[in-house]
């Protein structure tokens, strides 16, 4: 038996990169997806490709910093399905800014997008999650663990959304929930192609090595979607708390 047979599991972020390769990995291995996102057109096209291959999939569109959104959204989730048995935060955004030029609209933007919404959707999903001992997955980054130049508020909001994950794990331990990070390094998505374009004016380039594998390479989002598949299963039951750092190897 696979073993997402008869688990429902809502992903954020969805549409696109590693939030979409995590729904198709997990329909492909037997879970009913819930997938989220605030671009409804392509959203709806990742649930479509999963039904067309075989798999279960319902899709939400849903900005993760409205309230009343997210809540809907769990409840649609949990009407549909009857359960919930994972949460993966995975939805972000990212940009580029001197510290000094960076707007307060800015950082309000990517701490509510990658943060605040997160920390929305765990307090919707958590109830539901609790009757089925489930698990949740967020996706923060090396930026977390070290730092990368010109993110501020992005390692402001990853920072917060790691120590959001060991806040969690903790005070539900005891009850048999799981609740877990990733931090990965530059993985090939259209986040880091679009980010690309945007290096602040008069940026030392040089910065940037630090945020690269030595040969310049990307990952692809396959890579963090198995990782995602691991965590946000039984695979993991004795993992709690943690951080899995996916970068091969840049900062050890
Ligand atoms: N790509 C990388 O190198 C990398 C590295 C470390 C961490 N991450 C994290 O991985 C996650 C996925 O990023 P990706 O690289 O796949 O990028 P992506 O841009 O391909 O996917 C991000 C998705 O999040 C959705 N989204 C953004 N804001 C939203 C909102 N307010 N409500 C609902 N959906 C929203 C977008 O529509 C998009 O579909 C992000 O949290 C990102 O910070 C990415």
């Amino acid at each position: 038996m696979a073993r997402y047979t008869d688990k429902v599991v809502l992903i954020t972020g969805a549409a696109s990169g590693i939030g979409k390769a995590s729904a198709e990995r997990i329909a492909s291995e037997g879970g009913k997806i819930v997938c989220v996102d605030r671009q409804q057109e392509a959203v709806e096209k990742v649930a479509a490709g999963i039904i067309a291959n075989g798999g279960e999939a319902i899709a939400i569109a849903c900005d993760v910093t409205d309230q009343e959104a997210v809540n809907a959204t769990v409840a649609k989730a949990v009407d549909t399905y009857g359960k919930l048995n994972a949460l993966c935060n995975i939805a972000g955004v990212l940009r580029f800014d001197h510290t000094l030029e960076l707007k307060m609209e800015d950082f309000d933007f990517v701490m509510n997008v990658n943060a605040r919404g997160p920390f929305m959707m765990c307090q919707a999903a958590i109830p539901h999650l609790l009757e089925t001992k489930g698990f949740i997955v967020n996706m923060s980054s090396t930026a977390a663990l070290g730092a990368h130049a010109w993110t501020l508020a992005y390692s402001a909001s990853k920072g917060a959304l790691l120590s959001m994950t060991k806040c969690i794990a903790v005070e539900y331990m005891l009850q048999g929930l799981n609740c877990n990070a990733i931090c990965p390094g530059g993985i090939e998505t259209p986040m880091v192609e679009a980010a690309a374009h945007h290096i602040p004016e008069g940026a030392d380039a040089r910065l940037m090595t630090k945020a690269m594998l030595p040969d310049g390479s990307f990952a692809p989002p396959s890579d963090v979607a198995s990782a995602v598949a691991f965590l946000a299963c039984e695979d993991a039951n004795h993992i709690t708390g943690d951080h899995l750092r996916l970068d091969g190897g840049l900062m050890t």
